[in-house]
């Protein structure tokens, strides 16, 4: 297994939308090994493919607490076919924009449908941090960053931040 590079905002490739996946092979699956390995590493709970620059509809993710055994998941295609009413705030982060969190409202409960790592078609409910991450990953399918959840005063705070910690690090 590989750790990819992360991609780090800005970065116009995070803004690309990414495409379903035709078939659940092999190489997908590799794919989904090299994610799931690069997340772990990171760490963090979700990355979407499209994150290591790879445009595709996948995401893994692992909402295991430190106390329990791995849970990974794997997520190919998916999609919310039902959102709750309800919102829920949670101050979310993202691997793509290091050490920034912030709060972002979104439904506290959907259903997802989704091929599995073996391309079987499944449906779920998603609840509390499983509800959260999965909309913020589909998010990334669709080129949508957290950061676009919150106000253009906060955004544009937050990416200059980060513009300016790559000029330090590129000129170091
Ligand atoms: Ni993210």
């Amino acid at each position: 297994m590989a750790i990819l590079p992360i991609l780090i905002a800005p970065d116009a490739r995070l803004k690309v939308i990414s495409r379903p996946v035709d078939t659940v092979d092999d190489g997908i699956r590799a794919l989904m090994d090299n994610m799931l390995a690069t997340m772990y590493a990171a760490p963090g709970v979700g990355l979407a493919a499209i994150q290591v620059n790879v445009p595709k509809r996948i995401i893994v993710m692992d909402l295991a607490r430190e106390d329990e055994k791995p849970q990974p998941r794997f997520f190919v295609n998916p999609e919310i076919v039902w959102y709750s009413e309800e919102q829920t705030v949670f101050s979310e982060g993202c691997l793509s924009f290091p050490e920034f969190f912030d709060d972002v409202e979104r439904a506290s409960s959907v259903r997802v449908r989704y091929l599995d790592y073996h391309g079987k078609p499944r449906e779920e409910a998603a609840e509390d941090l499983f509800a959260v991450c999965i909309q913020h990953e589909i998010d990334h399918l669709e080129g949508v960053l957290f950061v676009d959840h919150l106000s253009r005063l906060k955004r544009d705070a937050i990416l200059r931040k980060l513009q300016k910690a790559r000029r330090l690090s590129v000129g170091a």
